[in-house]
């Protein structure tokens, strides 16, 4: 049954019967995938210790609890409505911002949501088999929280879908489920979706930039006129927070590990021999992630994201900062790639609107990479770790038919295949990290042997705090 206390929400679901309708039927359909795709082997005997989303009130928005994962209560939440809010940006500046959604726009805000509410069961899917390698139980912890809320992210979206979609809306709820990460027939829409996650570095580095794109996404979204889809991803964004938090420290104390290893092998030797992971495979994994994050913001001259503007649909990231919310005849010097050699031209901004975002997430990943920094050279470390150019290893957009090292420099094909290992992740890379995280850590306080402990545990308790309990 359908009730407020199982399903804690601010949109006043116990008095929308035909919300309460669509939900009654494709809740069971969401806890069966959740069984099936989401965390295996820890659905039945496992309490974790996990935050739930229970109002938006910033000051006490979440609580925590043991909880069984099945038993999760996946809520619905929107920030609260910014009294008399304008649209913000594009052809309707100025106007009240829309309850529902415009006839006109019907598609396009249909394909926004449901490439959004793709991509959070996807990531989900492609970490199901990680808690069999943990590196410790806070780390199993942190990674069914980042996947309970993925999956309150997909009922966010599908809440969007039921209320203001019709027949289509619930029709796509269903697709929702029914598409899986890496599936030959029925792949999730996004390419980066679609990657497996088999070890953590992957992992870490999954949520440090792909959930970061998730941040880009949202923040995009959060602009936009359709009042509903605004206040659902600005609540969203709060979540966002954690998930890059659990990817950048997860990162950083890799690294903190690695550091101490590479002075105890004096420095010369190869930290593999005793078991941490070397930077130049953190690097690969690094360039791997990034570029495949980069290709998410889509094309960098786009039609289409300049119609999303244009009708106010999907607006920049921290739209407020700009002076000229309308741009109807601004332009954006554009790097374009040709006859081998980088040519700089002006393009119509609003066509520039995907590069516009990327712009604003390469910046966010560089502030996280010279954090990461300054721990190497806190440890009298020469090496640094850096972001690869935007045209490596790229597959979607004018970089695409091309092949660039990570400094930008054009490669011909063959050179790319003979030397893409030097920068991307080999199955030699895998295969070592799988032994090193073969034995999962379930001891409370315990960490694997390639990466340092946290600072601090979560919600003030200790670090050897049992986040994850066995139920016999
Ligand atoms: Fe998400
Ligand atoms: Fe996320």
């Amino acid at each position: 049954m359908i009730s407020a206390e199982k399903i804690p929400n601010n949109v006043d679901l116990s008095s929308n019967k035909r919300l309460q309708r669509a939900l009654e039927h494709w809740q069971p359909k969401y806890i069966q995938w959740w069984r099936d795709m989401g965390p295996q082997g820890f659905q039945d005997y496992h309490q974790v210790y996990v935050r739930t989303a229970i109002s938006v009130d910033p000051e006490g928005w979440a609580h925590f609890e043991y909880v069984k994962l099945p038993e999760y209560r996946w809520g619905i939440f929107l920030a609260d409505p910014t009294p008399d809010r304008r649209i913000g940006f594009g052809d309707f500046f100025g106007q009240p911002v829309w309850q529902e959604v415009p006839g006109e726009f019907r598609n396009q805000l249909r394909r926004l949501i449901v490439t959004q509410g793709d991509t959070e069961p996807a990531s989900v899917e492609q970490q199901r088999w990680l808690g069999h390698r943990c590196p410790s139980l806070y780390d199993l912890r942190n990674l069914f929280q980042v996947n309970v809320e993925e999956g309150r992210h997909l009922w966010a979206m599908v809440y969007l879908l039921h209320s203001y979609f019709g027949r289509d809306g619930r029709d796509e709820a269903e697709e929702l489920l029914e598409r899986q990460s890496g599936n030959r027939d029925k792949p999730r829409i996004l390419e980066a979706f679609n990657e497996p996650i088999d070890n953590w570095l992957d992992f870490f580095m999954f949520t440090m930039f792909t959930d970061r794109d998730g941040k880009s996404q949202l923040m995009s979204l959060s602009e936009s006129s359709l009042d509903p889809l605004s206040r659902t991803t600005r609540f969203m964004l709060t979540e966002e927070a954690h998930h890059m938090f659990v990817g950048e420290t997860g990162v950083a104390r890799i690294l903190e590990r690695t550091c101490q290893l590479m002075k105890e092998a004096g420095f010369s030797g190869d930290v593999r021999k005793i078991g941490g992971i070397d930077i130049p495979t953190i690097q690969k994994h690094l360039n791997q992630w990034f570029s495949l994050s980069l290709d998410l913001h889509g094309g960098e001259v786009s039609s289409n994201a300049a119609s999303y503007f244009a009708n106010g649909l999907k607006g920049r990231a921290k739209e407020d900062g700009y002076d000229d919310h309308v741009v109807k005849n601004a332009y954006y010097q554009m790097e374009f790639f040709e006859q081998g050699r980088p040519v700089t031209k002006e393009v119509l901004l609003r066509n520039a609107m995907n590069e516009v975002l990327r712009d604003w997430y390469v910046g966010d990943c560089a502030a996280g990479v010279v954090r990461w920094n300054r721990i190497l050279e806190a440890h009298g470390m020469s090496d640094r770790l850096k972001l690869p150019d935007r045209k490596f290893n790229r597959n979607i957009g004018m970089y695409s038919g091309f092949r660039f090292d990570p400094d930008g420099v054009p490669l011909s094909q063959e050179d790319w295949e003979r030397r893409k290992y030097e920068w991307l992740p080999s199955a030699g890379d895998s295969e070592y990290l799988l032994s090193i995280m073969a034995e999962p850590i379930y001891e409370p306080g315990k960490f694997a042997n390639y990466i340092a402990p946290p600072r601090r545990g979560i919600n003030q308790q200790p670090i050897g705090f049992e986040y994850v309990r066995t139920e016999q």
